[in-house]
């Protein structure tokens, strides 16, 4: 195996629907304010930044034959369903009492800048932005602790959408392969390096911005809550340093999302899925179980 791409399991669409009916609590992640504003931000942005991605990879569909044509499909119908699900769970962060215009309206005006690009800056920012993704996914399947006290349904939203990105974290980078195989492979690491910085500076920012906006609205002023994010993001067993690894793999020459082998991971959590849900417990003693990732080189 050279690049990996010989690496990957098959894309699924496994339907799911949040239950709107479900009461999550204002801080449904544990009671962790600064988490649960974490995820509650991501989400605000999931509709509009998932509906760039299909619209950044359809018109490169028609272009491409074989299985890349298929998992672009699959790739689709995979994103349509987590934004109409994160729309859903998007009405219950506004029914708690939030007011998240002011989060959408940030992520309109980035995505606002971008559609003025070309149809191929459009892909090489969206290969970047399913890199982050795929990457947070997988490291938020790895951290059997993260949702173990949080409402049921919300975790499973949040599992379910996690292993659908790390299914399809290659499909976005295949089609930038196809789109760019005329380069040289100095202009396609240049590239993707610098996009992948300028997009995860982008991410970083707004993140904190979006966390700042909604735990302002509970009180907390600037002082308390940006020592608190930086803190919380970058402690030791935090999801921001449990990237850093993945997100430098990218930067190396010949890199390929498959290369880091999450295959025992996807399978492992599409099984914990199949089951019924549980009710929240004490983990505290429970042993990891999560199972171990290969990389391979270039
Ligand atoms: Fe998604
Ligand atoms: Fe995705």
């Amino acid at each position: 195996m050279k690049d990996g791409t010989d690496n990957h399991p098959p894309i699924h669409a496994q339907r799911l629907r949040y239950d709107l009916k479900a009461k999550s609590t204002k801080y449904w992640l544990d009671g962790d304010a600064i988490t649960t504003s974490f995820f509650n931000s991501l989400s605000v942005a999931f509709p509009l930044g998932e509906a760039f991605f299909i619209h950044s990879i359809r018109p490169w569909q028609t272009r491409i034959k074989g299985q890349l044509r298929t998992d672009i499909a699959k790739f689709i119908r995979q994103e349509t369903d987590h934004c109409r699900e994160h729309g859903a769970f998007n009405c219950g962060i506004e029914a708690g009492g939030y007011d998240t215009v002011r989060l959408k309206q940030r992520t309109k005006q980035v995505l606002a800048r971008m559609q003025n690009e070309s149809e191929l800056t459009k892909l090489t920012y969206s290969m970047c932005c399913e890199h982050l993704t795929a990457i947070l996914s997988a490291a938020i399947l790895r951290d059997e602790r993260l949702f173990a006290r949080s409402d049921a349904t919300v975790a499973r939203l949040w599992l379910w959408h996690s292993v659908e990105e790390v299914e399809h974290k290659a499909v976005c980078f295949d089609t930038w392969l196809f789109a760019t195989q005329h380069w040289s492979p100095a202009r396609r690491w240049l590239t993707r390096s610098f996009a992948l910085a300028m997009i995860t500076a982008g991410f970083v920012k707004n993140r904190f911005l979006g966390q700042l906006d909604l735990l302002r609205q509970d009180g907390w002023t600037f002082r308390q809550a940006f020592p608190a994010l930086v803190k919380t993001a970058f402690r030791k067993g935090s999801l921001g340093r449990s990237v850093v690894k993945d997100w430098l793999a990218f930067l190396r020459p010949g890199f390929h999302p498959w290369q880091i082998d999450d295959r025992a991971l996807v399978a492992h959590c599409q099984a914990m899925l199949s089951r019924p849900l549980e009710p929240v417990g004490d983990v505290s003693e429970k042993p990891a179980t999560t199972p171990k990732r290969v990389f391979s080189a270039a």
